[in-house]
């Protein structure tokens, strides 16, 4: 429960009485949480959205289906599935509607599910539906080894790019390597000339934004498109027009959570889609790092504090 705005120890875990499946809802008793940095955005209360005190925070889950409420068709108590709930995720156990359910891939186990809708939508719909990624193209993955950035890497190559990472420790370039990409940089020196280092590319992934976005919209060739994810390095950078103008480049907006919202069967259809790719093994998901849910403050802490290479997921 967050009772009052701020760091992660500001979270507590308190009995309250479960959730009932009414009409056509399910409970569903949470196997796995996955933790996202906008988690602790919600806590501290400096995301854009703002939900009202006291909340539960958490927005997906994996689990098993608990009861059915009247009306739902389709769902059985055991079936194994993942939600997104928007906020009360990081609990035993949730109420979610139909429509917000999905069957998870049997290669795919709770924590590993619980971490996909998030960082695997962001990134197909980013490369895809806004940056028109083409086959063959080159992309530059900035915060390679976090969360989002892991995602597009192996999004990116699925859809046939040739990827870049970039990423500040050792651990965290080989986790993009892992995941696919054909080359990485180090990003943790101060100024990182992306173009003399990665050559032109035609776009670039980025969900850190601070001092690298100017550079990395310096490395991107005719007709590039610089795609804006997030601001995990805390800075919201300031990108010279000039070298938006040159080579005819742009700059892409990415606000997946809202496009979701208001396009959720188009939403629904790039879920279906991205589950059946790792159902077939073509996506690769990496197993998160687990933290108990009672120590869901350290877990956004890690995340907060950098220290986390690709996802967390918290289980009960
Ligand atoms: N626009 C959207 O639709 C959308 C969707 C999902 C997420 N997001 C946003 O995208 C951003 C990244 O999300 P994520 O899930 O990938 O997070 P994450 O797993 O925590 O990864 C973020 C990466 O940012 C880098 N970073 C640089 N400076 C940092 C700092 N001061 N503190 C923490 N990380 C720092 C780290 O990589 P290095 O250590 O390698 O620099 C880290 O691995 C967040 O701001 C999130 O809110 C946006």
């Amino acid at each position: 429960m967050c009772r009052e705005l701020g760091p992660p120890e500001v979270l507590a875990v308190e009995e309250v009485a479960g959730p009932v499946a009414s009409a056509g809802r399910v409970t569903v008793d949470v196997e796995a949480a996955g933790v996202n940095f906008v988690d602790a955005l919600f806590v501290s209360g400096t995301y854009q959205v703002k939900p009202p005190l006291p909340f539960t925070p958490g927005s997906e889950i994996a689990g098993r289906v608990a009861a059915v409420g009247d009306g739902v068709a389709g769902y059985s108590p055991g079936d194994r599935v993942l939600a997104s709930i928007g906020l009360g995720g990081f609990a035993t156990a949730v109420s979610a509607s139909v429509d917000q359910l999905n069957r998870i891939p049997d290669n795919l186990d709770a924590p590993q599910a619980a971490t996909f809708t998030q960082s695997y939508c962001t990134a197909l719909f980013a490369l895809r539906n806004r940056a028109r990624l083409s086959q063959g193209e080159r992309v530059l993955v900035l915060g390679g080894g976090g969360g989002v950035g892991l995602a597009a890497i192996d999004v990116a190559r699925w859809l046939g790019a040739e990827v870049i990472a970039a990423a500040s420790t050792e651990v965290k370039r080989a986790a993009a390597l892992q995941a696919g990409a054909v080359a990485v940089l180090d990003s943790s020196v101060e100024n990182v000339n992306f173009r003399e280092l990665a050559g032109f590319v035609d776009i670039v992934i980025d969900p850190i934004g601070g001092h690298h976005s100017p550079s990395a919209l310096r490395a991107l060739r005719e007709n590039g498109r610089l795609v804006v994810i997030g601001f995990a390095s805390g800075t919201i950078p300031l990108l010279p027009a000039n070298h938006v103008l040159l080579r005819n480049r742009e700059v892409i907006g990415v606000d997946w959570g809202a496009w979701a919202m208001s396009h959720a069967s188009e939403q629904s259809v790039l879920l279906g889609e991205l589950l059946d790719a790792a159902g077939r093994g073509d996506l690769h998901p990496t197993a998160p790092t687990i933290y108990r849910l009672d120590d869901v403050a350290a877990a956004l802490s890690a995340l907060l504090s950098r220290e986390v290479t690709g996802k967390v997921a918290l289980v009960p």
